[in-house]
């Protein structure tokens, strides 16, 4: 069993997380919020970790349960990079110090291999396609073949796109400027058309876009034209149609059918749903084309099938017309067989006493007589002597 103690402080955040064997034990964290309008800064950031961290191993020891740390942490790992310097460094600085004190491995690990990393373990996904959305990063990859890029921002990430309009729009940044703006544009209904920047098919601009509705966005809100809400609607609709276009082209060139989203702008609802609709609309696509493929596929053979056998069909036919004549012929047969019977009933008697006199006196004159008088005398009798 392998026990790893974990340290992530690249941005605002600081967490400490303790992991055994794919299971996480605990994850204490704490969040620096600069004023609102303002965006973190990295010395007064790196200042919020070091008073945090010594409490959150504590506390992460605590929550795991474990007893003797020494024995029972077998490595401990940080966050290398890429991130902002100083806040970095307060984490290289604890987990050097904690391996030195402990005699443990010490394991440096890449900011964005562990985000993909993370989203692989929890999710158990095998092979997805991967948008990474962050404040500090954009890229969508396919995390086998060694972290192919296919597609990413080529200026600032979608996180910083989101978390600078906040500051526009004076948001506060508790408990994130992107949360802000999320719960902001679910009343936004009047859709302000930005630049779509989708460039060379797979990346991204966005910077252009943030400045134009920077730019613009006080006049805007001054004349009444538009609301806040339905600022943050407006950039959050097309900036998450740009990722969802550059994520579509990845899955359709992999042919992947997984997609896995991480980073913090990953817990905006509206992405996921507007990515779970993409999702669905392909599963359905591939369904209905596989039906219809299926169908006409039964309907192809079905045809083949008539048209090489065509004469069988029909010599299988002709037996069986003949054969419903012959059972019709039987049973209206029947039918009148049932009728002679019946009529033959009531006259059972004299008919038998009949035929055997005409066989003993001949069908002469005399018998004819004979019979003609005998049946004067039984009136059922006459109709059949007419
Ligand atoms: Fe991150």
């Amino acid at each position: 069993m392998v026990c790893v103690l974990g340290i992530e402080g690249s941005a605002n955040k600081i967490g400490v997380g303790i992991i055994r064997d794919g299971v996480v034990l605990s994850n204490p964290r704490a969040t620096f919020h600069a004023p609102p309008g303002e965006g973190f800064r990295p010395t007064e950031t790196a200042q919020h970790h070091r008073q945090q961290i010594v409490r959150l191993v504590g506390e992460a020891i605590r929550e795991a349960g474990i007893q003797d740390p020494e024995k029972e942490i077998d490595g401990i790992a940080f966050t290398k990079g890429p991130g902002m310097g100083a806040p970095l460094q307060v984490g290289a600085i604890v987990a050097r110090t904690l391996s030195l004190r402990w005699q443990k491995p010490i394991i440096p690990v890449n900011h964005c291999v562990g985000h993909i990393e993370m989203g692989r373990l929890i999710t158990g996904a095998d092979n997805p396609v991967v948008l990474y959305v962050s404040g500090g990063n954009t890229q969508v990859f396919l995390p086998n073949k060694r972290y192919r890029i296919f597609g990413e921002t080529i200026d600032i990430a979608v996180g910083n796109c989101l978390d600078r309009f906040a500051r526009v729009l004076k948001l506060p940044n508790a408990p994130s400027p992107g949360y802000n703006i999320e719960q902001l544009a679910k009343s936004g209904a009047k859709l302000f058309e930005l630049p779509y920047t989708v460039k060379a098919r797979m990346d991204v601009s966005l910077s252009g876009i943030l400045s134009c509705i920077e730019s613009r966005a006080p006049q805007l809100l001054e004349s009444r034209e538009y609301t806040p809400a339905d600022l943050c609607f407006s950039l959050q609709e097309t900036v998450f149609a740009m990722l969802i276009e550059i994520t579509e082209r990845a899955m359709a060139h992999t042919g992947s059918r997984e997609l896995l989203i991480v980073g913090g702008v990953g817990c905006n609802l509206r992405l996921q749903v507007l990515e779970i609709v993409f999702l669905v609309k392909i599963r359905l696509k591939k369904l209905i084309f596989f039906n219809l493929s299926e169908f006409s596929k039964i309907f192809r053979f079905f045809q083949e099938f008539v048209k090489l056998s065509g004469w069988i069909v029909l010599l299988s036919i002709v037996p069986i017309v003949f054969s419903a004549i012959t059972i019709i012929l039987l049973c209206s047969s029947l039918l009148k067989v049932k009728k002679m019977i019946a009529i033959c009933d009531g006259i059972s008697a004299s008919a038998h006493w009949l035929s055997r006199t005409a066989v003993r006196a001949g069908i002469g004159e005399t018998a004819r007589v004979t019979i003609q008088e005998y049946a004067g005398n039984k009136p059922e009798l006459k109709r059949l002597l007419r």
